[in-house]
């Protein structure tokens, strides 16, 4: 399964917005419980609040980062359920009962992600507005397609860098391929 931009999470989203508004008037909330990077989270917000906005300002995890708000440039990305998805079209509510990991969490043990080593590697940010999203990105498409091709690449990762760091990004993710493909050999 390739990365896929929250299509069906955005239009739950929405739905799940609309029915609200039928039943509340002005300053409704709602408390959604969810795993953040590895930890129970309870958060009490505005019942139509992205994702982005909770992430960022009621959970202080800036490292997501807002750019078009209309699900366009994949800065806002996070992971829901292991599926890269734009935060910033996602309200909170519909979080409920999932798993989101954010650029925060993808370290493990202190050591960072394949991806994120790759990232430092081969260099890759320029001014790095739009990095956390991209590396969130690859993540997810690494995990799904372990030996992606160019090809792969850019059909999946449909996020936006204005400083053009595209080729470096498609080299990042080759190398964290090929670290993780012998990581894996290493364990079998
Ligand atoms: S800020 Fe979410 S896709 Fe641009
Ligand atoms: S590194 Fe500047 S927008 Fe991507």
């Amino acid at each position: 399964m390739r990365y896929r931009p929250a299509r069906e999470d955005v239009r739950e989203s929405r739905l799940n917005a609309s029915r609200r508004q039928r039943s509340c008037v002005i300053n409704c909330t709602a408390v959604a419980s969810f795993t953040l990077n590895g930890r129970a989270v309870t958060l009490d917000v505005p019942d139509d609040m992205p994702l982005l906005w909770a992430l960022r300002d009621h959970l202080n995890l800036t490292g997501t980062k807002y750019g078009c708000g209309i699900a366009l440039c994949g800065a806002c990305t996070v992971h829901l359920d292991g599926v890269a998805v734009r935060s910033c079209r996602i309200i909170t509510a519909a979080a409920e009962g999932r798993s989101i990991t954010t650029i925060e969490g993808l370290a493990e043990d202190g050591q960072p992600h394949p991806v994120q080593q790759a990232w430092i590697d081969e260099q890759v940010p320029q001014c790095g507005y739009c990095q956390p999203g991209m590396v969130m990105a690859a993540a997810a498409l690494l995990a799904d397609n372990p030996a992606p091709s160019d090809e792969d690449i850019d059909d999946s990762i449909t996020n936006i860098c204005r400083c053009g760091t595209y080729p470096r990004i498609r080299r990042a993710i080759h190398a964290a391929a090929r670290s993780m493909s012998a990581t894996t050999a290493e364990e079998s």
